[in-house]
């Protein structure tokens, strides 16, 4: 069966830059006012992932998800896109148009982002802003890029991540410390046309399953020659 992976857009999948001082600025302004509520909602049980869910985050093993949420201002997403869709577009190599903004996002002890694909329609482009974490040891975002690379990207306070959200990701580490605190910006390629993906996987129980993708194709390409 042919494998549908995502297109490739940017020369590299990922590039993480630091977080321009003039956003950086406007985000502590609001960031330091901020009070982080629980996200409420009863946890769901994903029989794929074998794991319950709130806000698409996972407790590692039985546990309840931890996690929380402030809400940053329309001022401060469209300072976002004001200052970040340059640099984006620059990264990506073409025109983007603005989808959506999430946070700012807060995640406990023990949290857990199960490896996916974001949504095929609006996140294709997409950047996560570091604003803050009281973290024991760096939770890293595992990154599977186009070749089937499998990356482990760390962050610092004030960095920012251009990524490809149609390749896999995920922070399968569980997550060891106080809080860790991001916000989410996503873009899509003017003109996108979403059925590019049709068929397209967008859940993985493991990275050694959405790595077989890879293999199984290399050894098709081995057995016709
Ligand atoms: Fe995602």
């Amino acid at each position: 069966m042919t494998v549908v992976r995502a297109p490739r857009i940017a020369q590299s999948a990922f590039r993480k830059i630091r977080t321009p001082a003039a956003l950086q600025e406007k985000i502590w302004a609001e960031y330091s006012a901020m009070k982080f509520q629980p996200t409420g909602g009863e946890a769901v049980y994903d029989p794929h992932y074998k794991a319950k869910q709130r806000a698409g985050i996972s407790a590692q093993g039985e546990g309840e998800p931890d996690v929380g949420h402030a809400p940053a201002s329309r001022e401060l997403f469209d300072a976002c896109y004001e200052i970040l869709t340059p640099l984006i577009e620059e990264w990506a190599g073409c025109k983007l148009t603005r989808s959506w903004g999430y946070g700012i996002r807060s995640y406990g002890r023990g949290s857990v982002l199960h490896l996916h694909r974001d949504r095929v329609d609006t996140h294709v482009i997409s950047c996560i802003i570091h604003v803050d974490d009281r973290s024991d040891t760096p939770w890293p975002l595992d990154f599977i890029d186009h070749e089937g690379e499998l990356h482990h990207v760390t962050f610092a306070r004030g960095e920012t991540l251009f990524y490809e959200s149609l390749c896999p990701h995920a922070r399968l580490t569980p997550f060891a410390g106080e809080y860790y605190r991001n916000m989410y910006v996503h873009w899509r390629p003017e003109n996108w046309d979403p059925e590019t993906c049709r068929g397209m996987r967008s859940r993985y129980s493991s990275i050694e399953e959405c790595l077989s993708e890879w293999q199984d194709q290399d050894s098709a390409a081995i057995a016709t020659g």
